[in-house]
């Protein structure tokens, strides 16, 4: 599993993200905000690629009993996601667990009960949001996703945020921001801030496996969330 825990790297980190903030900001055109970490008043999500491709149920139907990687071969379950279909908040994690892969559903863990809360804190219910991974099968012994697993697995977290068009995501960890923004800056610059993923404002923030570790952090996620709340406030 994943640490989220490499300070070494942090200043690195952030001139890594200052440049693509810089880079990304000229390309686009944006008004160069580098010091934002407030809350934006945040356009609504355009389509994302105007594709829907049918729907959660066909994405479910389409990786079938998973083998095109290793891993579909080591799995007990594959875990799809779970949640509202219509939700206006995602949240993507990295993988399932040992639990997870037990019982076929994510974040049903220690990690997951405390998500949970999170959840709860934010005034909504689990039902409410929709709660999925990068990867559908766990890694051996919780280690960290391969490249060419993420590659293998990525196209239906892809077709699954197509079609349920989240007014918000919430990247939980330093992969699954790594995997859905490009980034190789650590979890720690990049949270605190919304980014965008094909136009959706997203926000990572730190795993809760990495909380139950490291609880002073729940600090920074319940800021994280709040950022959250306020946008899911706003008039869609
Ligand atoms: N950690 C994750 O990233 N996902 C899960 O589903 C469970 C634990």
């Amino acid at each position: 599993m994943n640490v989220d825990a490499e300070p070494r790297e942090e200043l690195h980190g952030l001139v890594r993200s200052l440049l693509e903030r810089v880079r990304g900001d000229g390309e686009s055109g944006r008004p160069r905000s580098y010091l934002s970490g407030g809350v934006e008043r945040l356009a609504p999500p355009p389509a994302l690629n105007g594709r829907n491709e049918g729907g959660l149920e066909t994405v479910r139907a389409d990786i079938g009993d998973c083998r095109r990687c290793p891993l579909g071969g080591l799995r007990r379950r594959l875990v799809f996601g779970e949640g509202n279909a219509r939700a206006d908040l995602v949240f993507v994690g990295e993988a399932p667990g040992a639990d997870e892969d037990e019982q076929g559903r994510p974040f049903v863990g220690r990690a997951g009960q405390l998500l949970t809360k999170i959840i709860e804190a934010m005034g909504l219910k689990r039902e409410e949001v929709y709660i999925c991974n990068i990867l559908k099968c766990r890694p051996p012994g919780n280690r960290n996703p391969l490249p060419d697993e993420i590659a293998a697995c990525e196209p239906f977290l892809i077709r699954q945020l197509e079609a349920i068009r989240p007014r918000v995501i919430c990247a939980l960890g330093s992969f699954a921001a790594h995997a859905l923004l490009k980034s190789e800056a650590p979890i720690s610059v990049l949270r605190g801030r919304f980014h965008r993923y094909q136009g959706i404002p997203l926000m990572p923030t730190y795993h809760p496996a990495y909380l139950l570790r490291n609880p002073g952090a729940k600090k920074q996620v319940w800021e994280d969330v709040q950022s959250i709340m306020k946008v899911l406030r706003q008039a869609p």
